[in-house]
């Protein structure tokens, strides 16, 4: 068994034998002097011996100590801190004492990743999340854009960190790497959001082989991708846990529930994401992991439509594809009235969906739509 491997199969099991009331993080070093921790327990890469000798280890040291050790020695692989902040994890790995600091937030002490978190409704759902509270995995394709926004975040002085993954959600072994990275960083996460997404419309006379493969890959196989690698972690949770349930939203579209013309290759690739969501759902649900999609409609101030150089509007402008439109008002103006709402979808909305659909226990395989009425389910 390989060193990553080990990592990911019994890091998520420890973080919740140590938890408390809350969901603590767990981080591994393999620097930090071994002689700091409070167990050592032998790692052998059978994973079943191996967290029953955790816990085995755990429970003598909470029989003999009155409470849990901070601090596990898993030799051969790294020293593990658990605490209830990943910063508290570093001082402890530091072999210094911490000391209580206060998160509050909706969703504080919770870790999510999030794919295409570097801009757009990705990177709003990163800063509301973390702003209440969560630690972020922002696992975006944009290296630059990513990691400066995981700094901007870290800057805020919140008690939660935010921490920049670079992948390609339609290449397994990169969405694997990001688990991996993930769970060395905050030994697990509570939330998967698979919101990375491209789009190049174009109707039949124009759609080449080549870009209907690319979106098909990043958007549909992609979406498979994240939820096999994060759904092992979110299982070993689950039955590390009793009541605990995991999530794996995927960002849909209003385009999953009503095809789109000259549009088939996004809307098709989202519309299979609804069958792998509720057959996902079926699956994982026996397992307590909830998997829903959020549909939303369109989010007209975001990079997609508003880009001043290569955005829909300024495109649909150029193209006369909005008959009378004299500027990229105009043909804003044309779509917002075709939502009940009368605007477009905003970051706020879909994170409300989130909120909902983490924080409800009875609800998996839906598609939930975010559409201001534009679309309706039958
Ligand atoms: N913009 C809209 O109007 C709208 C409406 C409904 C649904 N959606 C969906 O919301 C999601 C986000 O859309 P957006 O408009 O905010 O996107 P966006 O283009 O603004 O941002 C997408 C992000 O994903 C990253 N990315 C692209 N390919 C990737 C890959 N292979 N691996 C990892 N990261 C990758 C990009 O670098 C970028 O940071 C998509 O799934 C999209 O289909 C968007």
């Amino acid at each position: 068994m390989t060193f990553d491997k080990k990592i990911v199969e019994i890091l998520p099991a420890l973080r919740m034998i140590l938890s408390e009331e809350i969901v603590k993080v767990a981080r591994l070093s393999v620097d930090a002097d071994a002689s700091i921790a409070c167990v050592s327990v032998e790692v052998e890469g059978h994973q079943e011996s191996d967290i029953e000798n955790i816990k085995s280890a755990i429970a003598k040291y909470k029989a003999s100590e009155g409470k849990l050790p901070g601090i596990i020695n898993l030799k051969g692989v790294g020293v593990v801190a658990v605490a209830n902040t990943p910063y508290q994890a570093d001082i402890l790995l530091q072999g210094e004492e911490v000391v209580d600091i206060k998160n509050e937030g909706r969703v504080a002490g919770k870790t999510a990743i999030i794919t295409g978190g570097a801009q757009g409704f990705g990177g709003g759902l990163v800063e509301g999340m973390f702003k209440d509270g969560c630690n972020i995995v922002i696992a975006d394709l944009n290296e630059e854009k990513g990691k400066e926004f995981a700094q901007t975040l870290n800057n805020m002085g919140k008690p939660n960190q935010a921490v920049f993954v670079k992948v390609d959600v339609s290449d397994a072994e990169s969405v694997q790497q990001l688990i991996f990275e993930a769970v060395c960083a905050f030994g697990g996460f509570d939330v998967f959001i698979s919101n990375a997404g491209v789009l190049r419309a174009g109707g039949l006379d124009e759609m080449t082989p080549e870009t209907f493969d690319f979106m098909t890959k990043v958007n549909y196989s992609g979406y498979f991708n994240c939820a096999k690698y994060a759904s092992s972690v979110l299982k070993l949770q689950t039955a590390n846990r009793i009541g605990y349930y995991g999530d794996i939203i995927q960002i849909n579209s209003k385009s999953g529930l009503k095809g789109s013309n000259r549009n088939f290759a996004y809307a098709g690739g989202k519309f299979g994401g609804i069958g792998l969501t509720q057959s996902f759902a079926l699956e994982l649900m026996p397992s307590r992991v909830k998997v829903n999609s959020i549909c939303p409609g369109n989010f007209f101030d975001g990079p997609l439509w508003s880009d001043p150089e290569k955005g829909l509007f300024v495109q649909y402008l150029n193209a006369g594809k909005v008959k009378g439109a004299e500027t990229i008002e105009d043909v804003k103006a044309f779509y917002e009235a075709q939502v009940p709402a009368g605007r477009g979808c905003t970051v706020i909305d879909v994170l409300r969906a989130v909120y909902y659909i983490m924080e409800q226990e009875y609800e998996t395989g839906q598609a939930v739509p975010v559409t201001g009425g534009q679309e309706m389910l039958k």
